[in-house]
């Protein structure tokens, strides 16, 4: 697996207490709300993670028969200890490129975040579009450019501040690195989806203090291994990404602006 991709090691814990309520719960209420719009009654959720959207949509509705999916078990792990499996929610380790479904089995597909981590996207999609029953929906969220997503951009900025021998480049290449509508619409279009829908969303993060701004984009992503890899100590960054943080905001928790894509689509009857 790219280590891009991977969550694992102690990156879940992190992203899951720290990155997740600071920046991911408004649009998680936001795909559950565009699901549940057309009252599904079986659904499919592709890089579920630690559960999120999960929950939200099962709040909406308590009725429908989800199914969360992530490659990586120890993010689903954390998500069934707070949302255990029942007759209406169940965990399954899965590959979005390579869905271990029959076709047709789905009235729709949700996937917040993920999108830009898989190498085949339009692998990805097609495999959404043939488990998807005709007509059925797909909803996606992914981020908006990393100039207008402020908390991020100012961890990438303190970062080349640094002035590392070789600075990661993953938070502008990978989950800031899939944001123009142009693409995300081919990339649908091609996959057999109709009625292609791109929002742009804003939100505000959630007040939080530098360090903890630090902690969730150094350890809590897949920046942690690319530090790693790089010989670097993730720790000792989080510091000095802290110190330049409070430099530039001060010490109060920082709110920011936040803007993502919500997707909608729908696949093609055949
Ligand atoms: C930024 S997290 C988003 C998780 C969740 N949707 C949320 O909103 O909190 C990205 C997720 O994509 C998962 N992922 C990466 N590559 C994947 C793949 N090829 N198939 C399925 N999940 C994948 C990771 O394990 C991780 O849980």
């Amino acid at each position: 697996m790219p280590s891009d991709s991977r969550f694992a090691g102690s990156i879940p814990e992190l992203y899951d207490t720290v990155l997740v309520p600071m920046m991911f719960l408004d649009y998680a209420e936001d795909v559950a709300a565009e699901v549940a719009a057309s009252t599904p009654h079986d659904v499919l959720e592709t890089a579920a993670g630690t559960g999120a959207v999960t929950r939200a949509l099962h709040r909406l509705l308590p009725s429908a028969m989800i199914t969360a999916t992530d490659l990586s078990p120890a993010m689903l792990a954390r998500a069934a200890d707070v949302l255990p499996a029942s007759d209406h929610v169940r965990w399954t380790p899965a590959d979005a490129q390579e869905l271990p479904f029959d076709d047709a089995g789905f009235d729709a597909v949700m996937c917040q975040f993920g999108a830009m981590f898989f190498p085949d996207r339009r692998g990805a999609y097609a495999e959404a579009r043939r488990v998807m029953r005709p007509g059925g929906r797909l909803v996606l969220a992914t981020w908006g450019r990393i100039e207008v997503n402020e908390a991020t951009l100012a961890v990438e900025d303190a970062l080349t501040t640094l002035s590392l021998d070789d600075p990661p480049p993953f938070l502008r290449r990978v989950p800031f690195g899939y944001t123009d509508a142009a693409v995300i619409r081919a990339e649908l279009d091609d996959a057999g989806f109709i009625d292609v829908d791109i929002r742009s969303i804003e939100h505000r993060s959630r007040p939080t203090s530098a360090r903890d701004i630090a902690i969730a984009h150094c350890q809590g992503t897949p920046l942690a291994n690319a530090l790693a890899e790089r010989h670097l100590d993730a720790v000792q960054i989080t510091s000095e990404v802290t110190r330049l943080l409070e430099e530039r905001w001060g010490e109060e928790p920082f709110t920011g602006r936040l803007s993502a894509n919500l997707v909608s689509a729908t696949r093609v009857t055949d």
